[in-house]
């Protein structure tokens, strides 16, 4: 071929690829899709996908194209991926982020190409501070963790033990709770830790027994809850008189049916359960169910579903431009109701504000749910709002 004939399909390919490209807002969606983390992975690209096919794959005259990477919440592969997808696929919006380490590891490519990073998993306080083109739709770990100290509170439960996984989230469970715990006249008995992979539970749960407490409280992240109720029951802690409180991390919707009837009776504070009842989520669960081959969406479900609304909206304020800028603006303070509630994005932090719920696992039409008997309306992220 002569030269110039490969300069000229070269630039026709260019063009054309830069048109495309202009009528394209493309996402790029990493998630753990396999690992130890690969049910937050299934439940997030479901409710994206069921988003899409609720509210179509265009917006603002954009087609919006999701690019789902899988990166096996391994932080590096996410940082990696992050980098792909904002060099070679020029995505305008990153998003998903299983657990912490991944969410934080993305946040410097955020800040350096300027794209939006929609956190629609992972849970630490300090995430939406690594970047200024973070925005989170999941949750805090302070945000359950509070109200559930003050609910043992005022339910007479005076001493108590913590174990939380060791890492970003699990801190934050534990301190958040203990400090509140605490100022509200309760003991601490002991402060537990377990390693975020492949966590043995026995040798701590040993040592929960040993100290006696009123109530163990207990955040272990989404997918891990089950593993945990196991070796709480092998061990006879269910029968020890000591009490299972918890972050609704533990007793996941994905998994809360399958844990057995041990964990009727478990109270735990949570931002979502499939059985909240709104005429709005009564419609999510069915969608969901019916296009999952029934299964049930839990709280990373909404999570994403949640950041797709968020997208979208944005990207009709700013009449489908994908200015990094101009879509954070668009972002802050918007206000909508979603399957888990009403909800916002605070204009300040960037972070989400929603309804905590103190439930108890019960049984409805013959399977296990978190039944919701109180509401905490409106919170904000505890552990921002004590640095003002
Ligand atoms: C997190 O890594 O931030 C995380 C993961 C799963 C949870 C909560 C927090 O359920």
């Amino acid at each position: 071929m002569l030269r110039r004939e490969i300069a000229a399909i070269a630039a026709l390919a260019l063009f054309s690829s830069a048109a495309a490209a202009q009528d394209t807002a493309k996402i790029g969606l990493i998630l753990p899709m396999t690992g130890q983390q690969a049910s937050t992975g299934k439940q997030i690209d479901a409710a994206v996908k069921l988003y899409q096919a609720q509210h179509g794959s265009t917006v603002a005259g954009k087609k919006v194209e999701v690019i789902l990477k899988d990166d096996t919440s391994v932080p590096d592969v996410t940082k990696r991926l992050a980098q792909e997808l904002v060099v070679n696929d020029k995505v305008a919006i990153l998003a998903g982020f299983g657990i912490t380490p991944s969410a934080m590891a993305t946040a410097p490519i955020a800040t350096q190409a300027k794209v939006p990073e929609v956190v629609m998993a992972a849970g630490t306080s300090s995430i939406t501070e690594a970047s200024p083109f973070i925005v989170r739709t999941s949750f805090t770990l302070a945000q359950s963790s509070v109200p559930m100290a003050e609910w043992a509170i005022k339910n007479g439960i005076k001493k108590v033990v913590t174990m939380v996984s060791d890492y970003g989230p699990g801190i934050d469970a534990e301190k958040s709770f203990s400090d509140k715990f605490k100022a509200d006249g309760g003991t601490i008995v002991e402060n537990l830790r377990v390693p975020l992979r492949s966590p043995d539970f026995a040798p701590v749960l040993q040592k929960a027994a040993d100290a006696k407490a009123d109530a163990l409280f207990v955040f272990v992240p989404s997918g891990a809850g089950a593993q945990f109720v196991k070796q709480f029951v092998e061990r006879g802690l269910d029968k020890s008189g000591m009490k299972l409180i918890a972050t609704g991390d533990v007793t996941d919707d994905d998994q809360l049916n399958g844990m057995g009837d041990v964990v009727m009776g478990v109270i735990n504070a949570h931002n979502y359960s499939a059985s909240h009842d709104s005429a709005l989520n009564k419609a999510y669960v069915e969608a969901f169910k019916k296009a999952n081959g029934g299964l049930r969406p839990n709280f990373m479900s909404v999570g994403g579903y949640d950041g797709m609304h968020l997208i979208y909206e944005a990207l009709k304020k700013t009449n489908g431009s994908t200015d990094g800028e101009k879509l954070i603006a668009a972002m802050k303070g918007m206000a909508w109701e979603s399957p888990r509630g009403p909800i916002s994005i605070d204009p300040d932090t960037r972070d989400i504000i929603q309804n905590i719920y103190i439930r108890k696992v019960d049984k409805v039409n013959g399977e296990l749910y978190n039944v919701e008997f109180a509401t905490i309306p409106n919170v904000k992220d505890p552990v921002k709002a004590a640095k003002k």
